[in-house]
């Protein structure tokens, strides 16, 4: 009977490892980003403003207009230049949801795997998720969301 036993468990052992990744993946990917404070990220986008717009009206400045940009797709801003990973990234489809945000704002080249034309970099996650969540409230149009209207989800 122990021999059965040890047999048996040495034979289910890579099962339950393979079990094992295959859960952490699963809660590693239910493990979405939560929504910083819009308040703290108004004051962390003035660090952005010397080279992106928002609001109504808004063009491109050194960087392209930031209006809509939760769920926009990657490098989508028409009459702007972008730099050539971008312009790549944006060939393979993709939208700015809060994970890419928060991966492209950490370290913009490494996140396009080629030199971003934007050097700034933000290390800590918290001034990431507050930044993106004030980004999140404005609409397409430059207009900021109601009072209790949600903001977007996206893929
Ligand atoms: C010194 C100028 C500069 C600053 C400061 C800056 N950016 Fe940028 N940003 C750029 C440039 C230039 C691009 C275009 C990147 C490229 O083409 O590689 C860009 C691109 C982006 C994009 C992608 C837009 C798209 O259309 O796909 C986002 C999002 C972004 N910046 C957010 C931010 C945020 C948030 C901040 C502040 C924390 C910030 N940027 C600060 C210059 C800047």
């Amino acid at each position: 009977m122990k021999v059965f036993m040890m047999k048996f468990f040495s034979s289910i052992r890579p099962l339950a490892i393979a079990a094992l990744g295959f859960f952490t993946l699963a809660s590693g990917q239910a493990l979405a980003l939560e929504m910083g404070d819009a308040e703290a990220g108004d004051r962390i986008f003035r660090r952005c403003k010397a080279c992106h717009a928002t609001g109504e009206g808004a063009g491109n400045g050194v960087g392209p207009m930031l209006n809509g940009i939760l769920c926009r797709p990657i490098g989508s801003v028409e009459d702007y230049r972008y730099s050539n990973p971008m312009q790549e990234r944006a060939a393979e489809g993709g939208n700015w949801t809060v994970e890419a945000l928060n991966d492209y704002l950490e370290n913009p080249s490494e996140y396009l795997d080629g030199r971003s034309r934007m050097t700034l970099k933000l290390r800590k996650e918290e001034d990431r998720l507050n930044v993106i969540a004030f980004l999140a409230q404005l609409n397409a149009d430059g207009t900021t969301l109601a009072a209790g209207e949600d903001v977007a989800t996206c893929e």
